[in-house]
């Protein structure tokens, strides 16, 4: 028997049945959302029940992406997905796989432009399965560089909050170009709703409305940015003591902010409103705002089932109860020189 065929036989079948599948989170801010672009601290957590997969197999010709948006060759995608095909060009060219054969099929349970860091953990899955796929290894500073170049295209100005968040297995304490750093987290008991708001968010005219607001009218503009540095401060602080009441109230006072800026809308003011009067601890909106996601902190799984239940009611186009029991510190590092 002819062994040395066999073993050229196995590795071709390797080969062409190559596939390697990446997966990111969703984010969501529990503060500094809009404070983050001017230098205060945030903190953000990655959604681990609602997630988005890449995945890369070998094909005999051609480059394509399947998509809930795209079907057919990356080479003809179109400009509102500009971000995601220069992401792509830009990691094969450094690559130097410009040329290689294969097919990319994304699938995100994330609803997109809800604050919830869709296209930042997009960028994140596809780049990890880049990089997975040619087998290059890839560190968590080079992800967040390669998954920014998707987000400048897409958002404008971002801080990088999405990306730092989408790509990380735990809680982060964030300060832009300065921490990005995993938090203590003694929240075991506590649970967090999330509502959708069923109206897309916007994240570049609230960031450029903002930006707008801190030149014409930074006397109103920037105390409320600087208080909202100030809250993520103290909101740090009760979640290492592990203090929801402060919390909640952290997040009330948030919202209140928020709304001064401009960035809450009738139905999130209502969704928090509905909140409050279901028992939960705080609400606020998440992320850009003008639409999006509002989310709402509850002491109890019942309590969080009858809010989501409510929330519902007064007009959420959809719920997600995030406990908060596989959140806590363990010591573990972020894995910063292995594609996960
Ligand atoms: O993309 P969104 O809606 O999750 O908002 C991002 C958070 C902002 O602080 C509003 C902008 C940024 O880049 O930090």
């Amino acid at each position: 028997m002819n062994y040395d065929k066999i073993v050229l036989f196995e590795s071709e079948r390797i080969k062409l049945t190559k596939k390697v599948i990446s997966k990111s989170y969703a984010k969501i801010i529990l503060f500094g959302e809009h404070s983050v672009v001017y230098g205060q601290p945030a903190i953000a957590l990655p959604l681990y029940s609602v997630d988005v997969h890449a995945e890369i197999s070998l094909e005999p010709s051609g480059q394509t992406l399947s998509s809930r948006y795209y079907e057919g060759p990356i080479a003809d995608m179109s400009n509102n997905l500009l971000g995601v095909k220069t992401l792509i060009d830009h990691i094969l060219n450094e690559l130097g796989k410009s040329s290689a054969n294969f097919k990319m099929t994304i699938t995100s349970q994330i609803p997109s432009e809800r604050g919830m860091g869709s296209s930042a953990a997009t960028a994140i899955a596809i780049t990890r399965a880049l990089y997975q796929y040619f087998d290059v290894p890839l560190n968590r500073e080079k992800l967040l560089k390669e998954a920014l170049i998707e987000e400048k295209i897409t958002h404008g100005n971002p801080s990088g909050i999405d990306t730092a968040t989408a790509s990380s297995h735990f809680p982060i304490w964030f300060i832009k170009h300065k921490e990005n750093a995993q938090i203590t987290f003694n929240l075991a008991d506590y649970n967090l709703v999330i509502a959708d708001s069923g109206i897309k968010g916007k994240t570049a005219d609230a960031v450029s409305l903002i930006a707008r607001n801190m030149v014409d009218d930074s006397d109103n503009t920037k105390p409320l940015i600087d208080d909202l540095g100030r809250i993520a401060t103290e909101a740090k602080r009760a979640i290492i003591t592990g203090d929801g009441s402060k919390i909640g109230d952290l997040m009330y006072q948030s919202q209140q902010r928020l709304h001064d800026l401009g960035v809450s809308t009738p139905t999130l003011d209502k969704l928090v409103s509905t909140s409050k009067k279901a028992g939960a601890l705080g609400a606020k909106l998440t992320g850009s705002g003008l639409g999006g996601c509002m989310i709402a902190l509850t002491d109890s799984t019942t309590t969080a089932q009858r809010l989501a239940t409510e929330l519902r009611k007064a007009g959420a186009t959809q719920t997600w109860i995030q406990s908060f029991k596989n959140y806590g510190f363990n010591g573990e590092k972020q894995n910063d020189n292995v594609v996960q």
